[in-house]
């Protein structure tokens, strides 16, 4: 009788033609990992993050090696993360602790191991690492990024539409006269607006004004700095906003937005207003705009003007990092440890 062989487990998928960049993601607020496991989709994977036993965070694949049921359902105990269907253990390396049914002797084979991936917990966020390299690769925070432990609160969104997409509202400054009716009045044209590249550092700049109003006062006037891939700082009279935007997969977007202010006392309510507003009377008109736009992306069939080019830059970088990560050698090797 022929030795029976275990079904290897499908990878999860990774549209072949696609490849995100090589970069550090921000995936969730470490606010939002506590006790239980966290499940989520970025890069287009299902995984799961936990919290060790010393409180370190852990990304891994969402799906338990013995017969692939989802993570995120189980539990933490001690630190290991416990599947709910035969409650197979796994610690924050990946290795497996127990696996209950065939009593305390029994070693696992090596396959019974989850992967795990490149994390990292910073600026009250959880990264997660993609690519070979990704651990000597800088996080993607511009450097007056809050590092969101006063005076910080941050509402998780995720959009029906494409990474890019997605980027490209929010370094968008001339759309608030039209989507947003509290900027109604602004005005309508953009001057001054400039633009610079630094590394990867997109920042920009601009006033809307009335056509025949003044270029140095009055108006809508916004200073940003996007660090690529996607994190977004803007200062706001006295408050920070912060927006940490990264795929889920081809066709949707997560984006945290976090408001921070420091004041002693009140500074946390009004980011808590200001996070608020932004959901109620700035946000639903973003992603109603994006989600009507389509669920795929080509810039080249956009056509732009003047006032997007801060876009343009990113789309430039965007370009040519995905063609480095698609021709990177250890691309195929990596894909199955690597997000
Ligand atoms: S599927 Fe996870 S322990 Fe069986
Ligand atoms: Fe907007």
């Amino acid at each position: 009788m022929p030795k029976p062989t275990l079904a290897r487990r499908a990878l999860p998928v990774v549209r072949s033609e696609e490849e995100y960049p090589f970069a550090w993601y921000a995936i969730m607020p470490s606010s939002a990992l506590r006790r239980r496991p966290r499940g989520v989709r970025r890069l287009g994977r299902d995984l799961v993050a936990f919290r060790r036993a010393d409180g370190a965070a852990v990304i891994a694949d969402a799906r338990c090696p013995h017969r692939g049921a989802d993570l995120a359902a189980g539990r933490v105990v001690n630190g290991e993360l416990t599947c709910r269907y035969h409650g197979f253990r796994f610690r924050g390396d990946g290795s497996c602790a127990a696996v209950p049914c065939e009593g305390e002797g029994y070693r696992p084979s090596s396959r019974m191991s989850l992967s795990t991936f490149p994390t990292r917990e910073a600026y009250g966020f959880v990264w997660l690492g993609h690519g070979p390299d990704v651990e000597s690769l800088p996080l993607p925070v511009t450097d007056d990024t809050p590092d969101g432990t006063r005076g910080s609160v941050v509402a998780e969104l995720t959009w029906d539409a494409p990474y890019p997409r997605v980027i490209e509202g929010q370094m968008d400054i001339h759309h608030f006269p039209f989507a947003h009716r509290p900027f109604a009045r602004v005005g309508t044209r953009l001057d001054p607006f400039e633009v610079d590249q630094e590394g990867d550092v997109i920042s920009f700049s601009g006033r809307l004004r009335k056509e025949d109003g003044p270029r140095d006062r009055g108006g809508l006037f916004m200073s940003m700095k996007l660090r690529f891939p996607g994190t977004l700082v803007a200062k706001l009279s006295g408050v920070v906003l912060t927006a940490f935007v990264t795929p889920v997969d081809a066709t949707r977007t997560y984006l945290a937005f976090r408001y921070t202010h420091t004041w002693p006392l009140v500074g946390k309510l009004i980011a808590w207003l200001a996070v608020v507003s932004e959901l109620q009377l700035i946000q639903p008109d973003d992603e109603a705009m994006l989600v009507s736009a389509g669920p795929d992306f080509d810039a080249s069939e956009n056509c732009y003007v003047p006032s997007d080019r801060a876009f343009l830059l990113w789309h430039k970088e965007w370009r040519s990092r995905e063609r480095a990560a698609l021709r990177s050698p250890q691309r195929s090797r990596s894909q199955s440890r690597q997000v």
